[in-house]
């Protein structure tokens, strides 16, 4: 059986974003496995300044404090659980330009060297590995042009650059786009990809 991690970031009802999400959802196979991360929903804990010393304490293999241990044991359970993932749909609006904060603080949570990724003589390495559908909503339209990002697209580059760095491959795009333009633009962006969604999801 395979596992879906799906990972949403909009604190939204009618989230756009998640309505594609759950195109996607409904179209998968009877044997999938899915597991839903509301970031906005999840208690989080805050990235401390026992977190970053037990970082550096896991990275030099020196000894941790009580406290370190126990906030790094969150840490590692929030790995674990995007570890035991096949692939990741990740449904993510845009925020000035960005990520929303709650999808940055989960990555400063569980991003770490020899966690997530790893160096060798060979350079870098993911250790996470997967495949991943990720399903971007914004207000305006940011689409690549020239083969290039738009200039102020730090949302798609930043998700893209860091699922890459762990070893998520490949990475399956979606764009809805113009979703503050109306209930009509909102339907057109989304039909305009649900058939590619559907099957994308029929092949997981
Ligand atoms: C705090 C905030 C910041 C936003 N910043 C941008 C932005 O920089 N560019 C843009 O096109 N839309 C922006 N939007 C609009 C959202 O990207 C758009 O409404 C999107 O559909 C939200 O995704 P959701 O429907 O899944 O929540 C912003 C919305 C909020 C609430």
């Amino acid at each position: 059986m395979s596992k879906v991690l799906y990972i949403s970031a909009s604190p939204r009802t009618m989230s756009v974003s998640n309505q594609g999400a759950r195109i996607f959802l409904e179209a998968l196979g009877d044997n999938i496995e899915v597991e839903h991360i509301d970031l906005f929903k999840r208690n989080l804990p805050e990235v401390t300044e026992e977190i970053t010393s037990a970082k550096v304490h896991f990275m030099m293999g020196s000894t941790m404090s009580m406290e370190e241990q126990r906030q790094w044991n969150q840490v590692l359970q929030l790995v674990e659980e995007l570890k035991q993932a096949d692939h990741y749909l990740i449904a993510v609006p845009m925020w000035n330009f960005s990520l929303p904060y709650k999808l940055k603080h989960y990555i400063d949570l569980v991003n770490h060297p020899n966690l997530t990724f790893a160096r060798d003589e060979n350079g870098p390495r993911g250790i996470i590995g997967g495949t991943a559908t990720v399903i971007y909503s914004r207000g305006g339209d940011y689409s690549p042009k020239n083969e290039q990002p738009d200039p102020l697209d730090f949302q798609s580059t930043y998700l893209r650059a860091w699922l890459t760095s762990i070893g998520v491959s490949p990475i399956n795009e979606f764009l809805l786009q113009q979703t503050m333009f109306g209930p009509d633009a909102i339907k057109n962006a989304i039909d305009a990809e649900a058939n590619r969604l559907r099957e994308l999801a029929s092949n997981i």
